[in-house]
């Protein structure tokens, strides 16, 4: 086939992947504008070369005419994530989205490959507007952690250095590194849980003294100055023992009294 020709059989899939690529990359933006942790770390796309779309028709015996159909990933799409919970919580963002369909996917998480390789794999639907028409492509999305991700890429290396000859002793040693990783990723999830409680404890703080402070200015507007003095001479002394129950406890008090000033206006 023409040079010329395989330009434009791979123009639907440069452009599926740049939207895609724009489109993940708004949702680490979304997450991050609205203060909130992004389960996507990153995000990279390539569309697959045609000497390696041809490598592989060749290996797999596929006609030409049927590359399209038959070779899935030649839009690919990777989305690395800081934690294995997160690629869990992409699986679903992406379920849940209407402008992709999952036509198949493949969880080498829970299933680790024989080389040890692990990842999330997604085959895709996608609709994109072209030059000569609307067309439906398929793109492949593979979703790993950083850790998954630095063991694929020093192991394709060292795949592609070796070809089919990779000496026993480094296939061993990259089964152990695998392993090591699967270590590293668990170790990596607990420390979360730590991140996450301490981050969920300061924000119930935070949300407390907001509410304690508000009571105390409306307050003074209606009560005594001299009382309110009092109150929010208590709120530091509270504030400074960093006990959150008692914070709890002086916010509940306040909303009682702000409640007797609220019915006493009403009277
Ligand atoms: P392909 O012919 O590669 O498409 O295989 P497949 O259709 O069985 O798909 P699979 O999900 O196994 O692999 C798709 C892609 O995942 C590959 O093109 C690689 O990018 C990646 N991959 C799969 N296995 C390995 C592995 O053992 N090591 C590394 N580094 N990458 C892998
Ligand atoms: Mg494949």
């Amino acid at each position: 086939m023409e040079i010329q020709l395989w330009r434009e059989i791979l123009e639907p899939y440069a452009l599926a992947v740049d939207e895609l690529m724009v489109k993940f990359n708004h949702i680490i933006e979304a997450y991050r504008k609205a203060g909130m942790y992004s389960p996507i770390e990153q995000v990279t796309g390539r569309v697959k070369t045609i000497s390696s779309i041809l490598e592989k028709a060749q290996k797999k015996s596929i006609e030409l005419e049927n590359i399209e159909e038959k070779i899935e990933d030649i839009a690919g799409i990777r989305i690395i994530c800081q934690f294995v919970d997160d690629i869990y919580k992409v699986v679903e963002l992406i379920k849940n989205r209407t402008d992709m369909s999952i036509v198949s996917d493949k969880d080498y998480i829970k299933n680790k490959k024989d080389s040890g390789y692990r990842s999330y794999h997604m085959i895709i639907s996608y609709h994109v507007e072209t030059l000569y028409g609307p067309k439906e492509i398929h793109a492949e999305i593979q979703i790993r952690t950083l850790a998954m991700n630095f063991w694929a890429t020093v192991e394709h290396s060292l795949q592609y250095k070796y070809k089919q000859n990779m000496p026993d002793n480094l296939r061993q040693r990259l089964h152990k590194a695998a392993d090591a990783i699967v270590t590293l990723d668990d170790e990596m999830s607990s420390v979360r849980g730590e991140i996450m409680d301490a981050q969920n404890s300061f924000n119930i703080r935070a949300n407390i003294v907001a509410d304690i402070l508000t009571n105390i200015q409306n307050l003074y507007k209606v009560a005594n100055k001299r009382e309110v003095v009092k109150i929010q001479d208590e709120f530091f002394r509270i504030y400074e023992s960093e006990d959150l129950k008692q914070l709890e406890r002086f916010n509940k008090e306040l909303d009682i009294i702000s409640e007797g000033y609220r019915a006493q206006s009403l009277r």
